[in-house]
């Protein structure tokens, strides 16, 4: 019954490690505190692996990367899986369900590793060699069969306090900043004080092809679409998109199957297609600045209609106002789209605001309308991107390549803003084009030089 599973954790535990550990100088031992356990094995196997990673490039990890991204998904899933079961508590059928749904995952995971060995057909050499080191590992494991099913959902979470511990060793590298305090706790989320992850990590489907995307799942789902996600990318000059990409599940984006394009027209770009990244999706509608325009733009996936309306004459867009910092300048993002637990809001700049941050409220009505707006004394291009949470604009600034420091906020409920606020992004790669919450998961998803990331935010 647990082979699969073993088979799954023993390709996790050695790719974790080794990415984590070469980085930087921190080494965490893992250590197995079930003496039950044939440690040696898994050891040999860890090895193993280890140095069947060790032959492949950074460049063809990538596919590597995606597929292990998914797997961790779908233990995710599995453990989840076998604590309803678990929950159920019933003995006899317990057995015989839970086998047929590991079965079944793990059905589902040889379909992604074919995947995979289809896609890197270009390393064939490398394909060969993995394969034949997975099957000794696979052999391995089946020795290790004996081990129930929760031993290995229990390894599997001692492997997540191990990259959790890991990661505060690598933070304790760096000077510990005060805690900062902000306001408010409402929504019964209590002030957010920090952001940690990355959490999830990949290219899209696209490669390195787009560095201007977007990503995120609807904040307001029909019923029945609650895991679906969206991907747009600026396919067109890193300016322009004019499609919708949609996946099922987190796991066949990250593997890049099984999607549904809808197009917003034929060509791009072209009247009413995506002016610059930062988009959202709410209630089966993309919200985006429409090309050329000082318009927001209401695309509806389902009937492909297009509803407008415009923000206030001298609103800076075609690059006006963009997210920029010293070095450079986010291209087209003068307008930004963000959700939050109310609903959609529009971050823009303004003339008669001296190009500082206005924050209008979007009814999602059909067709929308500019609600509520606040004038915020932010200057909108010294800022890299924003988002909201719960009434509370937030911004960011750039640090340096591996630090993006969110140090404003402006409150729409008291109107107080701040700009002392000392919460740190780890960067993954230099720029951060998209940015935005999602208030179902408290996630923030980021889009940066086109790797797609989500992270945690933590309230206090
Ligand atoms: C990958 O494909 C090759 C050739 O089609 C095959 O021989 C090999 O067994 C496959 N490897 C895996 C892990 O499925
Ligand atoms: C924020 O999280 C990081 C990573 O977990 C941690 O190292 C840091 O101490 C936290 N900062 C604060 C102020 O809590
Ligand atoms: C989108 O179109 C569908 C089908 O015409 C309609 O039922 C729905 O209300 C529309 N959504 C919005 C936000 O206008």
């Amino acid at each position: 019954m647990s082979r699969s599973n073993m088979f799954i954790l023993m390709i996790i535990i050695p790719l974790t490690l080794f990415q984590s550990v070469t980085g930087k100088d921190c080494v965490c031992d893992l250590k197995n505190s079930d003496p039950a356990f044939p440690e040696n094995k898994l050891s040999k196997v860890e090895t193993n692996a280890a140095q069947c990673i060790q032959a492949i490039t950074s460049e063809k990890m990538t596919d590597l990367d995606r597929l292990i991204v998914g797997l961790q998904q779908r233990i995710k899933e599995l453990e989840n899986n076998v604590a309803m079961l678990e929950k159920e508590n019933d003995k006899n059928l317990y057995g015989a369900v839970s086998l047929r749904i590991i079965e079944l995952e793990f059905a589902e995971i040889q379909d992604l590793l074919n995947k995979l060995n289809r896609t890197t057909s270009d390393y064939h050499h490398l394909g060969v060699q993995a394969a034949a080191q997975l099957e000794d590992m696979k052999v391995t494991m089946e020795e290790l069969e004996k081990f129930d099913n929760m031993q290995v959902i229990k390894k599997e979470r001692e492997n997540q306090r191990v990259k959790r511990e890991l990661e505060e060793c690598k933070n304790e590298q760096k000077a510990t900043l005060p805690p900062p305090t902000v306001p408010p706790a409402r929504c019964g989320l209590g002030q957010m004080v920090n952001v940690t992850g990355p959490r999830t990590y990949s290219l899209t489907v696209y490669g390195t092809s787009y560095p201007y995307g977007a990503w995120g799942r609807d904040a307001k789902p029909a019923p029945g679409d609650e895991n679906k996600y969206w991907l747009v990318v600026l396919s067109s000059s890193n300016v322009y998109g004019h499609f919708v990409r949609q996946y099922g599940t987190l796991s066949t984006l990250l593997l890049g199957i099984g999607q549904k394009d809808t197009y917003i027209s034929s060509s791009n770009p072209t009247t009413n297609t995506i002016q610059g990244p930062n988009v959202v999706m709410y209630d089966n509608a993309l919200y985006y600045n429409c090309y050329y325009t000082y318009s927001v733009c209401q695309f509806n996936m389902t009937s492909r209609a297009i509803s407008t309306v415009a923000l206030p004459s001298d609103t800076g867009y075609n690059n006006k106002f963009p997210f920029a910092h010293l070095g450079t300048t986010y291209s087209y993002t003068d307008m930004d789209f963000a959700t939050d637990e109310s609903g959609v809001y529009v971050i823009y700049a303004t003339t008669s605001n001296f190009g500082n941050v206005v924050i209008s409220k979007i009814q999602t009505s059909n067709p929308p309308v500019v609600g509520q707006t606040w004038k915020t004394s932010l200057y909108k291009t010294t800022s890299t991107n924003t988002f909201m949470v719960c009434g509370v604009l937030y911004a960011t600034r750039y640090l340096d390549k591996e630090r993006e420091e969110i140090f404003y906020s402006y409150d729409t409920v008291t109107n107080k803003e701040r700009f002392d606020l000392k919460i740190i992004i780890k960067k993954m790669q230099t720029n951060i084009e998209y940015l935005n919450y999602d208030p179902r998961d408290h996630l923030l998803y980021v889009y940066s030089d086109a790797y797609i990331l989500t992270y945690d935010l933590i309230f206090q």
